[in-house]
């Protein structure tokens, strides 16, 4: 039977990916840093493994008997060669067939970009791959934005009135299954996009109907900076929001693609949709 190991597991789009693999027909593992907190977070028919990317004695019983691997770069780890590379250096050894990579939009442009350079490292080692770059999750609004659209009603990021092309990761997680399961779709990349690009402006009218209470978006740079780092995080995490958010700004971020549609036979999630089943995280 196929064994499927998923990285990223505990994480945005690997709990999807897991949480969609259950229904299929093959031998699927969570690799996962620290199994006792991961039990909390995982369905309980998910077996697990301990996977640390920067623990190399951790590879060899993630990877045994594994056909394919669905791979997230975790956004802490951005040295490649030292963080991510070893991991691919053992998967290949253990010989892994086929990689599922969570990438990013434009990785193929910018080979400055960490997700870039491991597309280049998977193809140089001959591991078959299918890259699934894609654009800005709308989850992003219910994780690091939660706490302003909840407690102050506000959505507070540096992108003016540039439109961005959201994508719903439950969508990203139906195409990696897809992408898993399915033959005839090894060394492909798609560009997964939603299907209307929206700016903030809009974003905050859609928060604002749904929820039932004014939501506004402010696109202060300062207020921004200041709001993210009193809320502890650190500043290349800042400098990377301010990086992405100035993209959009830019008007560089709004670009849809068909790839989402294709794959999936129906239209991608809306940006309404998904306020509407996750508007329990800002009340
Ligand atoms: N956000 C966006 O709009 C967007 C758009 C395109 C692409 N991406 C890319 O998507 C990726 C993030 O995906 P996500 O949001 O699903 O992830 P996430 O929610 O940020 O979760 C990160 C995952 O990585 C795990 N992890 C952290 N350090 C690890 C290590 N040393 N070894 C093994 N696992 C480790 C975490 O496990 P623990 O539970 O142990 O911490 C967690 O499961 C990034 O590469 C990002 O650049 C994001």
């Amino acid at each position: 039977m196929l064994k499927i190991l998923v990285t990223g597991a505990t994480g945005n789009v690997g709990q999807e990916v897991l949480r969609l693999l259950l229904s299929h027909d093959c031998d699927v593992c969570a690799a996962v840093r620290n199994p006792n907190s991961a039990k909390h977070l995982l369905d309980s028919n998910i077996k697990s493994v301990p996977f640390d990317f920067t623990n190399p004695d951790t590879f060899y019983h993630a990877f045994l008997q594994v056909n394919k691997i669905f791979l997230v770069r975790p956004p802490a780890l951005a040295n490649i060669r030292l963080q991510i590379a070893p991991a691919l250096d053992a998967a290949k050894l253990a010989g892994v067939e086929h990689i599922v990579f969570l990438s990013i939009l434009g990785a193929e442009r910018n080979r400055f970009l960490p997700h870039s350079k491991i597309e280049h490292y998977i193809k140089q080692l001959g591991i078959k791959a299918t890259f699934l770059r894609c654009s800005f999750f709308m989850q992003n609004l219910n994780t690091t934005h939660r706490e302003d659209i909840k407690t102050r009603g506000e959505l507070l990021l540096p992108a003016g009135n540039g439109k961005t092309s959201f994508i719903d990761i439950r969508d990203i997680a139906a195409v990696a299954v897809r992408t898993l399961i399915e033959d005839g779709h090894q060394s492909r990349a798609y560009a997964l996009t939603g299907k209307k690009a929206l700016t903030y402006y809009e974003v905050a009218d859609i928060f604002t109907s749904v929820l039932g209470k004014p939501i506004r978006y402010n696109p202060s740079l300062v207020k921004f900076v200041q709001q993210m780092h009193s809320s502890g995080l650190s500043i290349n995490f800042i400098l990377v929001m301010v990086a992405i958010y100035t993209t959009a700004r830019l008007g560089l971020a709004g670009n849809i693609t068909s790839d989402t549609e294709q794959l999936l036979n129906r239209l991608p999630l809306t940006m309404r949709q998904y306020v509407e089943d996750y508007r329990h995280f800002w009340l």
